[in-house]
């Protein structure tokens, strides 16, 4: 048993959807704290009222007056090893995956190389507030070994798996279907449900691999209890024009993964955006999560995602970077293009919904919830430290706004990493801006 701490801030969360509760779903304490033991959330409330309990006598007591206290934040479709061509000029899905993402991965093969990329990501992530992640690794299966080493020496929760890809790829990046089955289950045996590490069986979308390929990773998904898929539909419409001549049979490019057991309720879409009603239908019956990677889908042109029309449809919603093809490892950043992407579309959405969308929503995306997502006691102690302050800019607005709902808001929009202070994984420290 280790030692209470008491984290005293303003401390912000969300009790559930804002969307079915409305404002209701806004817990906030101004003056507020977090009371942590043994890695969990004992509780959170009013300062005065922890400091006072018999608790809180002995805990050490961490000041981040003047900041917001919120969940970690939780991206749900991320590729690690795309972070040195982040911001990669002047192509579209196809090509970009050609000339740039390709020979980055390439380079895993060398598994010391994996390490290094692996700890420089998640030391990114911590520093602009993720605690959680659904990741792409590449198809060499020391490439996962070296992210879930990276992620475990700092007790994170991440999802992770091999690329599967044995057609339409460079050779040094093609496995064959009967081997990446191998690999793949592995890996998992290896991995999944070690600390807070989960496996994710990764198909990378359905041009790179064969139709046997797709069956094995269907019985993958099919065989292991627990285990997640992740994957790519429906980005650019080459893409699903290059898919409807694969796979000349199926009704839809969803219909592809449908076909082979790829749909569940711990499957992972990146992108999602050029879905008919019928595949939006078919989500909803699978309780397939679609994931939102707005800095992704405007950098490479594919399109935008229609969150309202997610919404009426019931699909499961989460929102992620998709860095390399997202151009920001911020989820506040993110959730600010999300907003600009909805007010196209003509809908607006809510600071408490974004907000939700990378916490609790995110939780839920992932079948966390009961883990990580907001600070109900017994979750674990996942959280970040926002300063209001950091920015001229940010400092002036904030303090120029009325209600918790704008002073949110106008952080969503204005955020950038300056922003964290300081982040916890299972109540440690794993990244503060003063050191
Ligand atoms: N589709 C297949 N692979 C990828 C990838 O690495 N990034 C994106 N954005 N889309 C993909
Ligand atoms: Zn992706």
């Amino acid at each position: 048993m280790t030692k209470e701490k008491l984290i005293r801030g303003n401390i912000v969360h969300l009790t559930g959807d804002p969307s079915v509760l409305g404002a209701q779903a806004l817990q906030t304490y101004e003056d507020g704290g977090l009371l942590i033991r043994d890695g969990h959330v004992v509780a959170a409330g009013e300062a005065k009222t922890l400091m006072a309990s018999p608790e809180a006598q002995a805990a050490d007591l961490i000041d981040h007056r003047g900041c917001y206290i919120v969940p970690g934040f939780i991206d749900t479709h991320v590729h690690y090893p795309q972070v040195d061509i982040i911001a990669s000029y002047g192509a579209q899905l196809l090509q970009w995956l050609e000339r740039y993402t390709f020979p980055a991965e390439i380079k895993f093969a060398d598994p010391q190389h994996a390490t290094r990329v692996a700890e420089f990501v998640l030391d990114q992530m911590f520093r602009n507030g993720t605690t959680t992640a659904m990741m792409f690794a590449t198809v060499h299966p020391a490439s996962v070994d070296a992210v879930f080493e990276a992620a475990s020496r700092c007790n994170m929760r991440l999802i992770t798996g091999k690329v599967m890809m044995d057609r339409n790829c460079p050779p040094e990046l093609m496995d064959t279907a009967e081997q990446s089955y191998e690999d793949s289950q592995a890996l998992l045996d290896k991995w999944h449900g070690k600390q807070r590490l989960h496996y994710a069986v990764t198909p990378r979308f359905a041009p790179t691999s064969s139709e046997q390929q797709l069956a094995l990773a269907g019985r993958l998904y099919a065989e292991n209890k627990g285990v997640y898929v992740q994957s790519h539909v429906a980005e650019n419409h080459a893409e699903v024009s290059w898919v409807a001549e694969l796979f000349p049979w199926s009704r839809s490019y969803l219909d592809v993964y449908d076909h082979y057991g790829l749909l569940g309720d711990r499957s992972v879409y990146a992108h999602c955006i050029h879905l008919d009603s019928t595949d939006l239908e078919r989500m909803h019956e699978t309780q397939t999560v679609a994931a939102f990677c707005p800095t992704s889908n405007l950098f490479l042109g594919s399109g935008l995602f229609d969150l309202s029309a997610a919404r009426e449809y019931g699909v499961r919603t989460g929102m992620a970077t998709d860095v390399g093809g997202g151009t920001s490892f911020n989820m506040l950043q993110t959730a600010s293009e999300a907003y600009k992407v909805t007010q196209l579309g003509g809908n607006t959405v809510t600071a408490l919904q974004l907000l939700y969308e990378i916490t609790l929503g995110g939780a839920h995306a992932l079948s966390l919830q009961d883990h990580i997502g907001n600070f109900e006691p017994g979750k674990e102690a996942d959280f970040v430290v926002l300063d209001p302050h950091a920015t001229g800019l940010l400092g002036r607005r904030i303090d120029h706004a009325d209600t918790i709902e704008e002073k949110l808001f106008a952080l969503i929009m204005l955020a950038d990493d300056r922003v964290t202070r300081a982040t916890y994984v299972m109540g440690n420290s794993v990244y503060s801006s003063d050191t």
